[in-house]
This record gives structure tokens, sequence and C-alpha cells, in this order.
């Protein structure tokens, strides 16, 4: 069990320590997980020259899995494409071919108080985003800009292709067999040919799996239904620009993004795991962020490549019974709870296993 291990930047290392500190119980306990870091992000380019050094992919193309934190910095935002810290985490992602990214989103009920939503509006709440990571506005070509008769002129590209689309669903009906049995596919399909076809290669898939409600909304009826009715939803799939905005939104439903855990998949069960949160500049060094998202991702980790589910059911029980004794990090914080700080938060989950 190979796990590369891949901090990144801002908060990614504070919150993959928590993760790495609950993952040690079972090392201790014999489990054979064996750890190697590399350098990803604006720390690598800092220190490398290039944000995804060639060691770091190897690191990561050879492993059972991938833990990564987040990446990122606004000083960054600036260098040539293929420099800047996203694209290294782009690059794996597409290079690995990890294209289904499994974006849970669970209500804990120590948590309902934490969202700006009403409690009986997110009560037992659990869907899933399943967002397709690897084609879409994200890699189309053509991409760029350039200048048409003296005007500047900036072009990205929605591409699919139907190979693209039916094995994304697939792995949706499949997901929804093992759990409530329903998918709603979230499109632009009025507006845009790409999604008519995305549309038409999920109705088509669909037929294969009768047992599975299948549901069609345009994104932005599904960003509003998100929040009117989030319980009506179990498996959300979707392309990877819709999915990216969902999930941020989804977010909140939780009370927080540092709650939302992912998994991103391709056919085996080698998996890149890192909370759907970036590197929060803002709360950097300071302490504060919530692991809860990255030791999560261990647990999905844990439960998808290496089918040891029993160690993920603990891990969530663990951080179940953190949040139901009271200790919140400032994020998911609420009158009468105990505010506690990003490392105290990992020695508590790790002790709740231990
Ligand atoms: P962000 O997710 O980093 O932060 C958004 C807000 O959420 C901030 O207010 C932040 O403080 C808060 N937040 C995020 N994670 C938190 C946590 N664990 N605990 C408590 N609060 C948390 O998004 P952003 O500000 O739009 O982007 C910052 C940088 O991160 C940019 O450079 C962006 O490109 C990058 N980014 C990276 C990833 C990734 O590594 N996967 C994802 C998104 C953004
Ligand atoms: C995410 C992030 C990334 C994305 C960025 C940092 C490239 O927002 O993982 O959700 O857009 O996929
Ligand atoms: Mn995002």
């Amino acid at each position: 069990m190979k796990i590369a291990v891949l901090p990144g930047d801002g908060i990614g290392p504070e919150v993959t320590a928590q993760a790495l500190k609950v993952l040690d119980v079972f090392v201790r306990e014999g489990m054979p997980l064996e750890f190697e870091q590399g350098l990803i992000g604006g720390c690598a380019y800092d220190q490398t020259g290039h944000p995804l050094p060639e060691a770091t992919f190897k690191l990561a193309k050879e492993a059972d899995a991938i833990l990564f934190g987040a990446e990122g910095g606004f000083q960054y935002e600036t260098l040539p494409r293929g420099l800047r810290p996203g694209d290294a985490l782009l690059t794996v992602r597409r290079e690995l071919q990890l294209f289904a990214n499994f974006r849970p989103v669970v209500a804990f009920p120590e948590l309902v108080g934490a969202s700006p939503l009403k409690a009986s509006h997110i009560d037992g709440l659990d869907l899933v985003i399943l967002r397709e990571l690897t084609g879409d506005l994200y890699f189309g070509e053509p991409r760029g800009v350039h200048a048409e008769n003296g005007v500047q002129v900036g072009i990205n590209t929605m591409r699919y292709d139907e190979r693209e689309i039916r094995r994304i669903a697939h792995v949706a009906f499949r997901t929804a067999r093992t759990r409530r049995r329903r998918v709603c596919s979230v499109d632009k399909a009025n507006v845009l040919e790409t999604m008519e076809l995305w549309r038409s290669i999920l109705e088509e898939v669909g037929r294969e799996y009768s047992d599975v409600t299948l549901e069609h909304l345009y994104i932005d009826a599904a960003a509003m239904a998100l929040l009117r009715s989030p319980l009506h939803f179990d498996v959300i799939v979707t392309g990877n620009l819709f999915g990216d905005i969902l999930s941020d939104e989804a977010s909140m439903l939780t009370g927080s993004i540092g709650m939302l855990p992912s998994a991103s998949m391709g056919e085996g069960t080698k998996g890149l795991y890192e909370p759907v949160h970036g590197c929060a500049p803002d709360i950097a060094g300071q302490d504060i962020a919530n692991p809860l998202a990255s030791i999560l991702s261990a647990a999905m980790m844990l439960r998808m490549s290496f089918g040891e589910s029993a160690a993920a059911d603990r891990i969530e029980r663990a951080v179940r019974r953190v949040l139901g004794s009271g200790y919140r990090t400032a994020d998911i914080a609420e009158p009468g709870t105990k505010q506690i700080g990003t490392a105290q938060m990992g020695d508590l989950v790790f002790a709740a296993l231990s």
C-alpha cells in the first residue's frame, strides 16, 4: 500500500499532517501503509522551477494511492500557463486518467446547526457529486488568448467525446446501485451541443440500469434545487466545470468546505484523495483550518484503494464522536461549542480512534 503524500501549499501541509496522524493509528496496528512525500504546486515551483517536478510525477504514477493537500497562492497567478500550481494537479488527474471524482456531501447530525440552512432542510443529507474530471472546458482544444484583427480573443472549448461520457455514466449508475438508486444528471443541453450529447449518452447508458431512476436538470435549475430540496438528491453526475461549482455550493449544506473530502478514480483501484477546498491563503499558517476534509479523504482512500472499509468506517465514526463532543474548528463553530485548532482536531480524532 504505497501512498504518495503531496501536501502542497497554504493549508495543504497543515491538514495533510492531520490525515497522516490519523492513518498512523492503522500503521501502529500493522496495516502495511508506506508513505513517501513529494513536492507539488507553488512550493515545488519555488524549489525546482516547476510545479510538478519529474520525481513527483514518477512518485504519483507508481503509488497505489495519492494523498494530496492543496495548491495555489496569489503570487503564482501571473506565471505562464504550465508553471502555475493548479496545472500540476490538473496534469496528475489527466495523465493518470482519474476521470471519476467522487465528492460525497454528508450532513453529520452533529453538525446540522453549522449550516446556514435550516436543520429540517438538511437533516439526513447524504448525496454524492460525481464530477467528470479529465474533460470539458478544462482540457478542450483550441484554447488560449490571441488577437483577431487587433482585438484580443479568449477561447476555451467545451469538449466531450461519447466514450468519456459513457464511462462516467456507468460509474454514476453503478454508484447509485450501492445507494438509493437515483441519478440526477446535470447539464446545459438546452444551449450547448456538447451537453446535448451528454444527455443522450446518459439516456442510452441509463437503459442498461432499469433499476436506477435517471432524471436530468439544467445546471442553473440544479444550483437552485440543491438549496431548495437537497434531500432529493442521491448521485449527481455532471461535467468537470459544473461539478467544480456545484461542489463548493454543496459544501454549505454541510456547514463548511472544510468538511468535503474527495476521491478521484480511474478504471482500477488507484486513486487521488484530496479535500475539495483550496490552499486558503487567508487562513494558512495559523493552525485554524479544518482538517476533517483531509482526514475524511484518507478514510475514502482506505475504503476505495485498499478495500479497508472497516478502517474507513472507524475514522468516520471517530470524526463524528469528536464533533458530538462539541469540538469545532472556527469554520464550523457554533455558540456553546469548544473551539480548537487544526492540530488539536487531528489529535482528538487520533485519540477517538486509539
Ligand atoms: P479556497 O478553497 O482555498 O478558500 C475559499 C474559502 O474557504 C476561504 O475563505 C478559506 O479560508 C475557506 N476554507 C477553505 N478550506 C478551509 C478549511 N479546511 N477550513 C476552514 N476554511 C477553509 O478557495 P480560493 O480562495 O478560491 O482559492 C485559493 C487558492 O487555492 C487559489 O490559488 C486557488 O487556485 C487554489 N485552489 C486549489 C485547490 C486545490 O488544491 N484542489 C482547490 C481550489 C482552489
Ligand atoms: C478543485 C479545484 C481545482 C479545479 C483547481 C485548483 C484546478 O478548484 O479541485 O475543485 O478546478 O478542479
Ligand atoms: Mn474547486
